[in-house]
C-alpha cells in the first residue's frame, strides 16, 4: 500500500489496494490515513453496491442517512444524485455530514456511478489543521464553549432545499433534529485538537441566540476557510473516497449543469465527541 498526499495539510491518495478485499492490517492502515489526512482516494476501484455495504459493515456500521434518496435494491446506500435537467446538488456548500446527531456518523464512503464529462470536484478541509492557524486569542476565546448543531433549516419542509428544484428528492422533511457537542474537539482516535463546528448545521453556541453566535461564528468558519488546509479531487470512474467527518468539512462543486452526476454515499457509524 502507497500514500500519496494531495496536498500538504489534507488528503492522500492510496494506491496498491482494492477496498474490496480491505481487512485486517491493511483496514487499519486504511482507517490511520484516513484518521491523520481527513480524507483518503483510491482509484481503479472494482466496487459494487454489495461490496460498499460490505465494506461499511467491516468499518464498524452503517448510519443510514434520512433525508437523500435511498437505492431501491441496497437502501443503506444513500443517492447523492443531480439529474441534467437539475440545477441544485447535494452537498454543494462547506458542511460535515450528520453533525446534527448526537452520535454524528464517523465518516463517509462516496463511490462515483455516474459522473459528468468534465467538473463535479469535491474539495475538503482539515479541521486539525484549522485548528492549528486560529489565533492563540481565538482559540482561548472558544475553549469550553459547546455548539448547537441541526438540520432543520436544510432539510424541513420550508428549509432551504424545499426551495430549490432538488427538494422534490429528499424525504425526511417532518424530521427534528438537534445535537450539541464541544466546539473544539479531541479526534476520539488520534487525540488531535480538530475545530467542530460547519456552515452546514451549526447554529448557535450554548447559552448563546443566534444573533449573539454569528459574529464568532463566521469568524470561526472564515478563519478554517481561509486556512491553507484544504485539497480537492477530481473524481474518475472507479474512484472511492473515504473521509473522517470528525475532522474535515467537505463541499461538492456545483459547475456542470446540464449533465447527470450520481454518486453512492455510505455513513460509517461513530461514536459521541468530546472536548
Ligand atoms: C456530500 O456527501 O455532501 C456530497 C459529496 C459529493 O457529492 O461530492
Amino acid at each position: 500500500m502507497k500514500l500519496t498526499p494531495m496536498a500538504p495539510k489534507c488528503g492522500v491518495e492510496v494506491s496498491g489496494v482494492q477496498l474490496a478485499d480491505a481487512q485486517g492490517d491493511t483496514l487499519d492502515a486504511i482507517r490511520h490515513a484516513i484518521y491523520e489526512h481527513g480524507v483518503a482516494v483510491f482509484r481503479d476501484q472494482d466496487f459494487s453496491p454489495e461490496d460498499h455495504i460490505n465494506f461499511g459493515h467491516r468499518w464498524g456500521g452503517i448510519d443510514v442517512n434520512q433525508y437523500f434518496p435511498l437505492n431501491a435494491d441496497f437502501p443503506e446506500i444513500a443517492l447523492v444524485r443531480k439529474e441534467a435537467d437539475e440545477s441544485t446538488n447535494i452537498g454543494g456548500a462547506w458542511h460535515t455530514d450528520h453533525s446534527y446527531d448526537q452520535i454524528p456518523a464517523m465518516g463517509s464512503v462516496l463511490v462515483a456511478r455516474d459522473l459528468p464529462p468534465t467538473g463535479g470536484d469535491t474539495e475538503w478541509a482539515h479541521m486539525g489543521a484549522a485548528y492549528d492557524a486560529l489565533p492563540e486569542g481565538l482559540k482561548s476565546e472558544i475553549e469550553g464553549l459547546e455548539a448547537f448543531h441541526t438540520a432543520d433549516h436544510v432539510y424541513k419542509a420550508d428549509g432551504l432545499y424545499a426551495q430549490t428544484d432538488m427538494g422534490k428528492n429528499l424525504r425526511g422533511q417532518d424530521l427534528q433534529t438537534g445535537a450539541t457537542h464541544p466546539v473544539v474537539i479531541r479526534h476520539p482516535q488520534t487525540g488531535r485538537k480538530l475545530l467542530y463546528v460547519n456552515g452546514g448545521f451549526t447554529v448557535h453556541f450554548v447559552g448563546r441566540t443566534r444573533e449573539e453566535s454569528v459574529p464568532l461564528l463566521y469568524r470561526l468558519l472564515d478563519a478554517a476557510r481561509k486556512a491553507d488546509n484544504t485539497c480537492r479531487l477530481q473524481w474518475k470512474p472507479g474512484t472511492v473516497a473515504i473521509w473522517d467527518n470528525r475532522t474535515t468539512w467537505h463541499n461538492a462543486i456545483n459547475d456542470y449543469a446540464g449533465h447527470r452526476r450520481e454518486m453512492h454515499r455510505i455513513t460509517l457509524s461513530g461514536e459521541a465527541l468530546a472536548a
